[in-house]
């Protein structure tokens, strides 16, 4: 009985507290956006060097405790399966609000976006992403420089053809199952599992302890 007259107050605890969870944000879409931009076109033919550059750029604007470093070192790249999509991602900042990640595939590959309690900020950096919502009968796509916004609670079916700097800005913890449980209902690839588990878990204590929620 007392937890049901607590339980109104309870839920407007977590209402002020998903209302305030954008305080926490340090990343800027519109941003990323104009960096990416830039990065491509000083690189417009070779991707590597494009995310080397992007990286550094990043690294000098959010600062070097808040964006790893990139390199191709495959220690540092894990598979993402998700959605019955599949691709690849170097993390370089993860935090309970937000994280930002170079993913893609060379090959393309296509599936659900998912439903998340986060905003999802795609800019494309080389191929296309083409993407559809139910009501529409043409898909949208989106080039290199474009930024393609998956808002909070929306999802999409999506295919991807190259690279993307991906920004999620959310409640991160809550869109991991999504990411993790096509490893236990197909790839059983349980290395790439906790591969990103480690890193992902490194990532958010390493920012809580620098102050960054
Ligand atoms: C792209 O740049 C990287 C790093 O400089 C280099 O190793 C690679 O060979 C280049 N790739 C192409 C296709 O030119």
């Amino acid at each position: 009985m007392r937890f049901f007259a607590l339980l109104p107050l309870l839920l407007l605890a977590l209402y002020k507290l998903d209302q305030a969870l954008p305080r926490f944000y340090i990343f800027d879409p519109q941003r990323l956006q104009e960096l990416s931009k830039a990065s491509i076109e000083r690189h417009p033919n070779n991707v590597t060097e494009l995310m080397i550059d992007l990286n550094q750029a990043l690294r000098k604007e959010y600062g070097e405790k808040h964006v790893l470093p990139f390199d191709t070192n495959p220690e540092h790249w894990v598979f993402s399966n998700h959605g019955n999509a599949m691709g690849a991602m170097i993390i370089m900042h993860a935090s309970i609000s937000e994280y930002l990640i170079f993913y893609g595939t060379p090959l393309g590959s296509e599936g659900h976006s998912g439903v998340h309690l986060a905003d999802d900020y795609f800019t494309i950096l080389s191929g296309v992403e083409r993407r559809f919502m139910p009501g529409e009968l043409e898909a949208t796509e989106y080039y290199p420089g474009d930024q393609n916004w998956l808002k909070r609670g929306e999802g999409s079916q999506y295919q991807l053809h190259g690279w993307a700097l991906e920004l999620a800005q959310g409640w991160i913890p809550s869109m991991l199952p999504f990411g993790f449980l096509d490893t236990f209902t197909s790839t059983l690839d349980l290395v790439n599992l906790w591969k990103t588990v480690y890193l992902t878990g490194k990532g958010m204590i390493g920012q809580l302890l620098v102050g960054k929620f």
